[in-house]
């Protein structure tokens, strides 16, 4: 470990004099791994990126990260030129010299259940084994059922001459704004069982905490506990926001303004509260999913039954798309319709589990055209969807449509003209699948707006985004 001094300028680097560099490898450079190893390095720690993906590795190096993360690429290109950032498909002799590895590997669900596929992180272990010093830490940053922290060290234990160092640092960057969560997070929980791995795990997020952002030292079964519980939590609170939205619709009420009007309640909040096709993404879906799983296993399916629930509604918003498109226009086969947006949400070209993808699939399996637009999500539409038919712009996608579907909530469809929109369609119908619309200019331009959850006609509010 080397003595530096750090005192960057920039917005993206985080003030830390004196900060003592320590070397860290991140095995796994997707979203999580790739933030984490460009924010640390930026930070002033020396990085290695390990990926067995060789043509991840060559974007990395030569400058490019392999999807659409906003301010991600500048910051690699500033974390490259400081020399500290080095990206390889394995590990070298250079990994003998780490003091800290950071597990940021995928949890995926496994193909036979609901469960996490622990694998990756299996075959992480067994391969950074040889290099692994005994006063080195292994932290683990995915999401992973509980217990699992101990079961790798037990693992790795096996594999070297000495008692292994293992802890847990779960990770809560969002999608799209990964970079600012890393950096500067609303809290940094590390879960750890001796004091080693704590002291080292400070040493490594000194300049978070010279931030004053919170450190939350907990065991590791607790830490891997806190993810899984976050993420619940806020698909919980989106269902239950879904499930007011179901009500509303069926008597006439408004779920937006339900919304607005508990979230001023400081207990509630108002964030997680936006209602329209639901929760999707590489995490919240597999995440509730992996932690039934776990509950089940544990013989306490009980206490975390709820989840079934929010699941269940989380589903019947997407239904919810095609009942009222049925009630619209009828039989839809062959009907043209545009799906505007791909992505599970919006400023990332992440199409995992997405609500708009789903709502697409549905339209497309009762018979319709469906047209597919995104601001920067069409590549990997076309080609994990190759029956759907992709538009590169939004008049393209309206073009003859007889219903337009709003399902991710970029901001481009919220600043759309509706008149030029208006004049390409054939039928000027559309469903705000996530409220974002600015819909009484629409309806000034003749068409008429269905809003997911909202009574547009007794409630004329507008909600922009
Ligand atoms: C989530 C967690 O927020 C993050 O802390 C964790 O580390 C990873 O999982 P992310 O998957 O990037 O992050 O997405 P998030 O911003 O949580 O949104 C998830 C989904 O919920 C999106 O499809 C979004 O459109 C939807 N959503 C979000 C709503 O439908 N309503 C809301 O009010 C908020």
């Amino acid at each position: 470990m080397n003595k530096v001094s750090f005192v960057p300028h920039s917005p993206q680097s985080l003030s830390s004099v004196g900060l003592v560099s320590m070397k860290v490898a991140v095995i796994g450079l997707g979203y999580l791994g790739a933030t984490t190893a460009v924010a640390l390095s930026l930070v002033g720690h020396d990085l290695i990126g390990i990926d067995p993906d060789q043509a991840k590795v060559d974007a990395l190096r030569a400058g490019r990260v392999p999807f659409f993360e906003p301010g991600l690429d500048e910051a690699l290109a500033q974390a490259q030129s400081t020399g500290r950032l080095a990206i390889q498909a394995e590990h070298t002799c250079t990994s003998a010299d780490v003091d800290v590895f950071l597990l940021c590997v995928g949890t995926p669900q496994s193909r036979s259940g609901m469960g996490a596929d622990l694998r990756y992180l299996e075959s992480s272990i067994d391969d950074l084994a040889p290099y692994l010093r005994a006063d080195a830490i292994v932290v683990g940053k995915s999401t992973v059922p509980v217990g699992t922290a101990e079961a790798l060290k037990g693992r790795l234990a096996t594999l070297v001459a000495f008692e292994p160092y293992l802890s847990w640092n779960p990770e809560f960057l969002r999608e799209g704004t990964a970079l600012k969560d890393t950096l500067t997070p609303d809290r940094i929980v590390i879960g750890v069982d001796e004091p080693h791995s704590e002291a080292l795990l400070r040493q490594l997020y000194q300049p978070m905490a010279d931030l004053d952002i919170p450190i939350v030292k907990v065991d590791s079964k607790t830490a891997e506990l806190v993810k899984v519980a976050a993420n619940s939590f806020l698909a919980t609170k989106i269902s239950f926001i879904n499930a007011m939205a179901e009500i509303s619709e069926q008597v006439g009420a408004d779920a937006v303004l339900l919304a607005e009007a508990i979230g001023y309640d400081e207990r509630i909040g108002n964030k997680f509260l936006k209602t329209g096709i639901g929760f999707g993404g590489g995490c919240l879906p597999k995440d509730i999913r992996a932690f039934q799983a776990c509950a089940a296993d544990l013989g306490l399916e009980q206490s975390v039954s709820f989840l079934a629930q929010v699941e269940d509604i989380n589903m019947r918003r997407r239904t919810r798309v095609l009942d009222i498109a049925r009630e619209e226009l009828g039989d839809l086969t062959n009907r043209r319709v545009a799906m505007l947006g791909a992505a599970f949400k919006p400023e990332t070209d992440d199409i995992r589990d997405s609500p708009a993808m789903a709502v697409a699939e549905l339209l497309w399996a009762a018979g319709a055209h469906v047209v597919v637009h995104d601001p920067k999500a069409v590549d990997n539409v076309r080609r994990m969807y190759p029956n759907l038919t992709v538009a590169d712009t939004l008049e393209e996608a309206v073009a003859h449509a007889e219903l337009v579907v709003v399902g991710t909530e970029w901001r481009d469809y919220a600043l759309a003209d509706s008149a030029v929109l208006g004049h390409l369609a054939a039928n000027k119908l559309v469903i705000d699948g996530r409220n974002v619309l600015p819909y009484r200019q629409w309806q000034a331009n003749g068409w008429k707006v269905i809003a997911l959850g909202r009574n547009l006609e007794h409630n004329p509010v507008e909600v922009l985004v």
